[in-house]
């Protein structure tokens, strides 16, 4: 497998990017259904292609009840072009649950010849693979799963690049666990306004504050949203694409002033 932007070999887990749509509130969905649509289709198609460069996609079990994501590169020449690499035609798919609570008819499982993990506490394994049986490989985790046991098991697996699509719970503990190389969000053009609906992260102490700011590489409109990417760790080695902002000059300051 390849890693595009993955800076040193020495690192023993994957490149981690965290991509996400939220309104101008911070809210991922609406409380109840149907799912929100935040984003639009040129969006939707930036999100395939960053689906194709990575090695694998997690989404948290949440996601899978509520979404039901087929989590697949749409593009057949995106796909073709990872299998000209050498690479599968598909990035694994990649679940995390507590419970087991996992429907095996959900489209994470049946739709998409590419090879499914799901990673829960040693305690549900058995059921778990009792219940999913030859469509995904079941991975216990010791007592509790932690993000980081999680990407150590899939660099052993080969995996270099792991794209992280949600939801909230997920997205926490990444950021809070200083895990997470890069954030790609986008902020769609409206208002949720429910504190029943989920949000873009929990309730937690994340490594970036207002004295320690994340590093802003890129922001690129995209029809009527805006794409966000900050750089989170010295693995993101993107050149900033922040234009410096135009000063104008004195004069025409004080004039607006004596205005
Ligand atoms: N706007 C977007 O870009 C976007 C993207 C994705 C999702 N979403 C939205 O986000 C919402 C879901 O987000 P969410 O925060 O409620 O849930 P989530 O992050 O998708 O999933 C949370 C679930 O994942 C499992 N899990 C997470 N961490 C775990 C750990 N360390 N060990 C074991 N299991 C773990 C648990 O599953 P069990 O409950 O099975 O134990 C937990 O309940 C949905 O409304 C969805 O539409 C939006």
């Amino acid at each position: 497998m390849t890693a595009p932007r993955m800076t040193s070999r020495r690192e023993p887990r994957p490149y981690v990017t965290l991509s996400s749509a939220m309104s101008i509130d911070g809210y991922l969905d609406t409380a109840l259904p149907p799912r929100l649509m935040l984003s639009n289709a040129a969006d939707f198609d930036r999100v395939d292609e960053l689906r194709a460069e990575n090695d694998a996609i997690l989404v948290g079990a949440r996601t899978i009840r509520k979404d039901n994501p087929r989590l697949l590169v749409r593009s057949e020449d995106r796909r073709g072009l990872r299998a000209s690499a050498g690479r599968s035609r598909l990035p694994w798919k990649v679940t995390v649950t507590a419970t087991g609570d996992l429907d095996p008819c959900s489209a994470f499982f049946v739709v998409g010849d590419t090879r499914k993990l799901v990673y829960c506490p040693s305690s549900v394994q058995g059921t778990l693979h009792r219940r999913l049986g030859s469509l995904a490989s079941v991975v216990g985790l010791g007592e509790d799963v932690t993000m980081i046991d999680l990407l150590s098991d899939l660099c052993e697996r080969g995996v270099q690049s792991l794209m992280v699509e949600g939801g909230g719970m997920v997205h926490t503990q990444f950021l809070a666990s200083g895990l997470a190389d890069e954030l790609q969000l986008v902020v769609a053009p409206f208002f949720v306004a429910d504190e029943q609906a989920p949000r873009l992260v929990r309730n937690g102490a994340f490594p970036w504050t207002a004295d320690h700011r994340a590093r802003l590489v890129e922001v690129r409109p995209i029809g009527d949203v805006v794409l966000l990417r900050y750089g989170l760790s010295e693995r993101c080695v993107e050149e900033s694409k922040i234009a410096s902002p135009r000063v104008r000059p004195a004069s025409v300051f004080s004039a607006g002033i004596r205005a």
